[in-house]
């Protein structure tokens, strides 16, 4: 079976067909993925039988796997892998993290000095209802910057926080997940980054901003930067430039945190149950030749 790559919108994503990640990848076969990864930002492949063991390999083959904090919700014996959504322990407390504010757009990146993250989503159980996943490009975001815009962005710098996003989050929903340990909580200091940057691997000009997390942009009062951020990210998610991911049971997606920035919608899904296991993983990107005829928005 050969491997197939249909474009999912002008702007990210692309869905990989001919593939079956339950079997080890060869490097011709990983080399395609990695490929789709930095020329389109999102990556799906749909009917897909994956084990937490089998997506972590998947992982590992993009980077260093990151354990997430919330121990309580890793798959069991399988701390790479971390579940997602509204399902129950047979006690009624809950088996998986539900984000009730992840319905804003972000990268989960932000608050980390290494900027290039890969997530791996495996969608387990969805609902009938809800659950999409929104996704949009900062490279077509910036290649289509409005100049005024572009010359209050260019040289400054962005600190974000992971901390304060999680305080925002426990603050709206205290039962979603246990409050981080003072020691956790010293794992994640600030991080000030370039706004405006080259992407290492693919040489491609973006803005990285992920507005839950940040706390300021210099040269800009805090106020100030809110109402930029605001408009960078209303810009990079305009209408016309958004990827809706509608979940099918099977689906594996996994995109570029650096290039892109994503959102649930809102968590409310009539009833339904939502599972999906989250992998996340460091990666170490080459350089990469860019079709630049290929990528869209480009500059
Ligand atoms: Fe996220």
């Amino acid at each position: 079976m050969s491997i197939t790559l249909t474009p999912l919108h002008p702007t990210i994503g692309v869905e990989i067909g001919g593939c079956d990640l339950s079997q080890p990848l060869s490097d011709q076969a990983f080399q395609t993925l990695l490929d789709a990864y930095y020329r389109y930002s999102m990556v799906l492949i749909r009917g897909q039988q994956l084990t937490a063991e089998a997506q972590t390999a998947l992982l590992r083959c993009f980077g260093t796997p990151k354990i997430s904090q919330r121990r309580e919700f890793h798959v069991p014996g399988v701390p790479e892998i971390g579940r997602v959504g509204n399902t129950k322990h047979p006690d009624g407390s809950p088996s998986a993290f539900l984000d009730r504010y992840g319905n804003l757009w972000h990268s989960d990146t932000a608050s980390d000095n290494h900027l290039d993250g890969v997530t791996m989503l495996y969608c387990v159980k969805t609902p009938k209802v809800g659950g999409d996943t929104l996704f949009a490009s900062s490279v077509n975001a910036y290649a289509t910057l409005p100049d005024p815009l572009r010359r209050r962005i260019e040289g400054r710098q962005v600190t974000h926080s992971f901390n304060k996003h999680n305080d925002y989050l426990l603050a709206k929903n205290p039962g979603s997940a246990k409050p981080l340990s003072a020691e956790d909580r010293a794992k994640w200091p600030d991080r000030t980054h370039d706004l405006v940057q080259t992407h290492p691997a693919t040489g491609r000009r973006l803005y990285f901003v992920s507005p839950t997390l940040m706390k300021n942009i210099s040269g800009y009062s805090e106020g100030k930067s809110a109402e930029l951020a605001a408009a960078l990210v209303a810009h990079t998610t305009r209408p016309e430039f958004v990827l809706r991911h509608v979940w099918q049971v099977g689906d594996l997606v996994f995109w570029d945190n650096r290039a892109s920035l994503h959102s649930a919608s809102p968590a409310d899904y009539a009833g339904g149950e939502r599972l999906i296991h989250r992998g996340y993983a460091y990666v170490q990107p080459l350089a990469w030749p860019v079709d630049h005829e290929l990528s869209a928005g480009g500059e």
